[in-house]
């Protein structure tokens, strides 16, 4: 391929979306994200726009489905960019699938990009300002280190400390927490 390649995860929709406008007027662009005909749509309206483009099915909060985006990334030519804008916001879902897609998402997608970028690629992670309006106090800094060595530990210590909050905060709280992880 000619063109070198740009990653795009939450392609479909919103600020992924937008910026596959942008990436694609000088790479080739891969566009992630779970729901396919979302995927579908957002391609059509890149090729509209001129964009040389496709879709990948991928929810990055597995890790396998982000080995095999790499994967098939890594085979189609050189992966210059990463934009990993998937995320869910609080309104999205409970506490723990927030964490899994947000936190555990971008260590999956950090990881396994890192292995098959080469040199002067970048990957940038979307994050949000939550992060810095969360109390410092709850920022599992320490539990990080889990997170690809045992993943199930990760999920055990980061959901524990999340239920120290009343349920119906713990969504926001997981969102500010696992905003620090990108
Ligand atoms: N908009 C804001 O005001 C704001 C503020 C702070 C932070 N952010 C963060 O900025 C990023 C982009 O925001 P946005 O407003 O443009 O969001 P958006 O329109 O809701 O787009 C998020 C995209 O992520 C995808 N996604 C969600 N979970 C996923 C998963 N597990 N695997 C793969 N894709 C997944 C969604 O598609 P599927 O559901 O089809 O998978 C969707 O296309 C997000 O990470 C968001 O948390 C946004």
């Amino acid at each position: 391929m000619e063109k070198k390649i740009c990653v795009i995860t939450g392609g479909g929709s919103g600020m992924g979306l937008e910026s596959a406008k942008l990436m694609g007027r000088t790479h080739y662009v891969i566009i992630c994200g779970r729901t396919v005909g979302k995927l579908k749509d957002a391609i059509e309206n890149l090729k509209r726009e001129g964009v040389e483009c496709e879709a990948f099915p991928c929810d990055v909060g597995d890790y396998t489905s982000v080995r095999k985006l790499a994967e098939h990334a890594r085979k189609l030519g050189e992966v210059q960019a990463v934009i990993h804008a998937a995320g869910m916001s609080p309104h999205m879902g409970d506490a723990e699938d927030i964490m899994q897609t947000n936190a555990l998402g971008t260590v999956y997608m950090n990881t396994e990009f890192a292995r098959v970028m080469g040199e002067g690629g970048c990957i940038l992670d979307v994050s949000s300002m939550s992060a810095y309006l969360t109390p410092s106090l709850v920022m599992p800094r320490k539990l990080y280190k889990y997170a690809l060595e045992d993943v199930e530990l990760f999920r055990e210590k980061i959901n524990r400390s999340l239920r120290i909050f009343p349920k119906s905060v713990r969504p926001g709280v997981a969102s500010g927490v696992s905003a620090f992880s990108r």
